[in-house]
């Protein structure tokens, strides 16, 4: 395969969008939408190293009319004692949310995880996220333990985990 080959074959189409490997060219539109979904937002350089980094998978949503709705990304995490997924981060613009894309792209990242022989999926979440903690739950994440004062501010954290390993 080519390079060109290459992601698109990593394009999935689910319903009606397209979700496929963040391109350079989406990195300002996913920090448009970063800024406005959190008070802590990631910053460029964050993006930028995320985007360059080969443990990443950045996975972006694009609808019928090509407006980038989302993004998803996920590292894998390998050392001699652990092998996971780590989900760095997941949103959706304002105006697209409650419409089922939180999940589709979410799946796509499990999907990939699983793709790459991850045995499982783990994230933080602020005790109070209850619209992403309900859609964790919904895709089979269960809370592992609180991290006090993980956040800048000193908010806790809730870690979630999901197991990628079939038939467990
Ligand atoms: C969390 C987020 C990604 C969900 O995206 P979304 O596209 O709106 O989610 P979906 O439409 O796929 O919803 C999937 C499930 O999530 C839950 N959910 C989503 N929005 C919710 C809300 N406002 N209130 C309660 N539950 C909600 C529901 O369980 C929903 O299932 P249902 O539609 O069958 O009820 C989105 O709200 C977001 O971008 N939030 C800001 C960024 C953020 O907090 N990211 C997580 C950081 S850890």
């Amino acid at each position: 395969l080519d390079s060109s080959e290459k992601v698109k074959a990593e394009e999935r189409v689910i319903g009606d969008l397209l979700i496929r490997n963040c391109c350079f060219v989406d990195l300002s539109q996913v920090e448009r939408i970063e800024k406005a979904s959190f008070d802590d937002p990631y910053t460029a350089i964050i993006f930028w190293s995320l985007f360059l980094d080969p443990k990443v998978c950045f996975r972006v949503a694009i609808n019928k009319d090509k407006v980038l709705v989302g993004y998803s990304i996920i590292k894998l995490e390998t050392s001699k004692s652990t092998k996971q997924s780590h989900l760095v981060s997941i949103a959706i613009a304002q105006k697209f949310r409650r419409k089922g894309y939180g999940k589709t792209i979410l799946r796509d990242s499990i999907n990939l995880a699983k793709d790459k022989q991850s045995p499982r999926m783990i994230l933080e979440v602020r005790a109070d996220n209850e619209s992403a903690i309900s859609l964790y739950r919904k895709l089979g994440f269960v809370q592992e333990s609180v991290i006090p004062s993980y956040y800048g501010n000193g908010e806790d954290a809730l870690s979630f985990s999901l197991n990628l390993i079939k038939g467990i």
